[in-house]
């Protein structure tokens, strides 16, 4: 196996497609919900995976209606926009379009490929996402847990509701790679297993822009997570429901520490967000940053090389600069600005930050700790902190108390979706759905 590893790399076109998986795969993951995989002995030889095959998975379906009606201890009411009342043929509907890797252009990737719901509803395994074909994206994938409640989404803030979001991701070119809204529009509409979906679901209305995205944004919006040993002992005054260190770190957290600044928590609920945009000196770093002349990668459990950067470099895309809210308003003060991200389930979305360079939990505490990355535009908040080792453990310890009860639920019901593949006999959007006369007339009349 090695000896064939060995004498494979010698293939440039080899290499560049292992490496960027290998690198992919470089950084250590800390916690997993079941039954996804985990990495932890991945370098040695006797690493075994426990990923299953998509298609096996088997798991049961979840009240996802009572829960946006009823959301856990700790969350408010979920904000229901009045032009998309939600209701449960919408959320199924919903549920079979996240699940669906017909949604990209070429039928590999779905949503649920980049936000998995076993790993926290991202990707625990790489820092950035990889999109259609291997293509880099720039920037972590967020988790979608508590996605209902942002009021701008993404980590430039660029985007203000779920409806219009999924445009994003459909049309990138590194994404899901859609060539145009009507090409996604046309394609659902001529797969036989959506037919008459969206007419029960929208009072009549076939599959359009507004539909579609009305349709994924009942489904996310189901995805609230809370009830959280931090929510039990909190806002439901159980005493033991965390412990003394956890309690340490949340006096420093709201107290000394300054986090819950940003990270609020309110007196009867808490979103662990002010929902805007903060320079923390991430993306600063990441612009200033240097690369090391050599990086170790793992090709397989137990064998990794040294790898010269600038070779790494000539296979991968170029590195993207990144300046965060700034590309959006255009003024140079919104430099390296980015959304506050929740920390609800936080100890499950590893790696953290919008550039996923943050293994665990307790480097991110270092980073606050040392005062951020320091520039000249950095948020007044951020400051060295001085904390001894223990008050950065408690600070993790609580940290760790945020993720909510109801986690394998979801997770059970997302194994429940139908995973929406393509099949022989699936009309192609481009030649046969009009051909054979399977497009919007047809489906927009029944
Ligand atoms: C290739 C991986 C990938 C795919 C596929 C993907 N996403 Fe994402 N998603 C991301 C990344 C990366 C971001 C952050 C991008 C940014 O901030 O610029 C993101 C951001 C989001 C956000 C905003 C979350 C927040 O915290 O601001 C939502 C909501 C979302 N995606 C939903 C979806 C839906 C719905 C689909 C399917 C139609 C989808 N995504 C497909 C990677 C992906
Ligand atoms: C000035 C506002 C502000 C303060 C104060 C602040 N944060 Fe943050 N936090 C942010 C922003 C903005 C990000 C995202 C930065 C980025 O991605 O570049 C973030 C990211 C994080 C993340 C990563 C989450 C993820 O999903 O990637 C964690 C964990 C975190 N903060 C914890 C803390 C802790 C602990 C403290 C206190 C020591 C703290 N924060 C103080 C604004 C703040």
């Amino acid at each position: 196996m090695c000896a064939h590893t060995i004498m494979a790399i010698r293939s440039k076109k080899w290499l560049c497609a292992t490496l960027l998986f290998a690198l992919a795969l470089a950084d250590p993951v800390i916690v997993l919900a079941a039954p996804g995989d985990y990495r932890g002995g991945y370098d040695t030889p006797d690493y075994r995976t426990q990923s299953e095959d998509l298609l096996m998975r088997k798991g049961s379906a979840a009240d996802l209606l009572g829960a946006v009606r009823n959301p856990p201890l700790g969350l408010p009411q979920v904000p229901i926009p009045a032009n998309n009342p939600i209701s449960a043929t919408k959320i199924k509907l919903g549920r079979k379009l996240f699940f669906d890797r017909r949604l990209s252009l070429n039928n590999t990737m779905s949503c649920a490929m980049c936000h998995i719901p076993e790993q926290g509803f991202t990707n625990n395994e790489i820092n950035t996402a990889v999109g259609i074909e291997g293509r880099t994206v720039r920037r972590n994938t967020p988790t979608s847990y508590n996605v209902a409640y942002l009021k701008r989404l993404f980590w430039d803030g660029r985007e203000t509701t779920l409806e219009h979001q999924i445009w994003a991701p459909l049309l990138s070119h590194q994404e899901m790679g859609n060539p145009s809204p009507g090409a996604v529009i046309e394609k659902i509409r001529a797969l036989p297993d959506y037919r008459g979906l969206f007419q029960a679901a929208f009072e009549g209305r076939g599959v359009s822009m507004e539909t579609l995205g009305m349709a994924l944004a009942s489904y996310e919006r189901t995805l609230v997570s809370a009830d959280s040993p931090f929510d039990r002992w909190y806002y439901g005054k159980q005493d033991k429901a965390i412990s003394v260190s956890a309690k340490r770190g949340f006096e420093l957290f709201t107290g000394a520490a300054g986090c819950s600044a940003c990270h609020k928590i309110g007196t009867a609920s808490a979103l662990f967000t002010d929902n805007a945009m903060h320079n923390t000196g991430v993306g600063y770093a990441r612009t200033m940053q240097t690369m090391p002349a050599t990086r170790k990668v793992t090709l397989a459990p137990g064998i990794s090389v040294d790898v010269p950067t600038t070779i790494i470099n000539s296979v991968g895309d170029a590195r993207l600069a990144d300046l965060g809210l700034s590309e959006v308003t255009q003024k140079p003060t919104d430099r390296w600005k980015y959304r506050t991200p929740s920390l609800r389930n936080v100890a499950l979305t590893a790696p953290y930050m919008h550039d996923g360079s943050m293994a665990s939990l307790g480097e991110v505490v270092e980073f606050y700790n040392q005062g951020g990355f320091f520039n000249e535009s950095i948020d007044s908040r951020i400051h060295p902190l001085a904390l001894t080792k223990s008050q950065r453990a408690d600070l993790v310890a609580f940290l760790m108390t945020l993720t909510g009860s109801n986690v394998a639920t979801l997770v059970d019901d997302a194994f429940a979706a139908p995973v929406g593949d393509w099949r022989e006999g699936d009309p192609e959007w481009a030649h046969s759905a009009v051909r054979n006369g399977l497009g919007r007339h047809e489906e927009d009349t029944q």
